[in-house]
C-alpha cells in the first residue's frame, strides 16, 4: 500500500517571517495523518521549517541541490548542508530548473545518485511541453525523462524516490489535466519504472501528479490507481488551501 504524499513546492516565494507565519498556520489545522505533508520551502526558510514542524509529521523538503559535496560552485546548495538540517525530500529536475537553469537529464541523473548517497529522498519531475503534446511526442519525452534521472540507480535505492509529473502546460495556467491524462501520464511513468526494474520496485514507488492542482480537483485526481499525490505551487501557499488538499 502506497502512502499518499502531498507536497508543497513553495517555488521562489515567502520570506523567512512570511514562510513562519504559513507553517504556523497550517500547524493550527488538523491533517490527515495518514497523508504525507511535505513543504518544499525556499533554503533560507528549510531551518526554520524544520525546527517548527518537529513532531508535528510535516516533512520538509528543498526544491533543488548540487550534487557535489563542496567546492568551487557559487551560489549552490550541497546535500552536506542540505544533510545538516535534516531535510528530508529534494525536489530535483523541476520543469522551471530544466526550462530557466539549464537542467538536463545527465545533471537530474547526478543529482538524483547524490542525493541517495546522502540519504535526501528525491522527487524527481518530468512532463511535457504543450508543443510535445500538439506532436504527440509527451509519452516518449517522458518516457526517456525517467529513464535518464534513473540511470544505473540500483532498484533499492529507486524506491525511495517520489516521481512528479507535471505537464508544463498545467504549471501555473489554472488549466490541470484531466484526471484521464494524468492517470495515463502517470501509469506510463510506473510502466517504465518497470521495464527499467520489475514489477514490485513499479509498485512500491510513489507517483506524484502536478500542475494547477487545488482543493476542487484534488479528490478526483487522487481517486486514480497511479496518482500516488500531487506536487502543488499555487494552492501551497495558502494554509486553508493547503490544509484542504491534505485533508482530501
Ligand atoms: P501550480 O500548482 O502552481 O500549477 O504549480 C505546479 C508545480 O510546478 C509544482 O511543482
Amino acid at each position: 500500500m502506497r502512502k499518499p504524499i502531498i507536497a508543497g513546492n513553495w517555488k521562489m516565494n515567502k520570506t523567512i517571517s512570511e514562510a513562519a507565519q504559513l507553517i504556523g498556520d497550517i500547524k493550527r489545522e488538523t491533517l490527515n495523518q495518514s497523508v504525507e505533508a511535505v513543504l518544499c520551502v525556499p533554503y533560507l526558510s528549510i531551518g526554520k521549517a524544520k525546527e517548527m514542524t518537529e513532531g508535528s509529521g510535516i516533512k520538509i523538503g528543498a526544491q533543488n541541490m548540487h550534487w557535489e559535496e563542496n567546492g568551487a560552485f557559487t551560489g549552490e546548495i550541497s546535500p552536506i548542508m542540505l544533510n545538516e538540517l535534516k531535510v528530508d525530500y529534494v525536489i530535483l529536475g523541476h520543469s522551471e530548473r530544466r526550462q530557466y537553469f539549464n537542467e538536463t537529464d545527465e545533471t537530474v541523473n547526478k543529482k538524483v545518485h547524490s542525493a541517495i548517497a546522502h540519504g535526501i529522498a528525491p522527487i524527481v519531475c518530468v512532463g511535457e511541453t504543450l508543443e510535445q503534446r500538439r506532436d504527440n511526442r509527451h509519452k516518449e519525452i517522458v518516457r526517456d525523462q525517467v529513464k535518464g534521472a534513473f540511470l544505473d540507480i540500483d532498484k533499492n535505492d529507486a524506491k525511495k524516490t517520489v516521481i512528479a509529473y507535471e505537464p508544463i502546460w498545467a504549471i501555473g495556467t489554472g488549466e490541470t489535466a484531466s484526471s484521464e491524462q494524468a492517470e495515463e501520464m502517470c501509469a506510463l511513468v510506473r510502466n517504465t519504472i518497470e521495464e527499467i526494474y520489475d514489477a514490485e520496485t513499479a509498485e512500491s514507488i510513489r507517483i506524484q501528479y502536478g500542475g494547477s492542482v487545488k482543493p476542487g480537483n484534488v479528490s478526483e485526481l487522487m481517486s486514480m490507481d497511479n496518482i500516488d499525490g500531487a506536487l502543488v505551487g499555487g494552492a501551497s501557499l495558502k494554509s486553508s488551501d493547503f490544509v484542504k488538499l491534505i485533508n482530501y
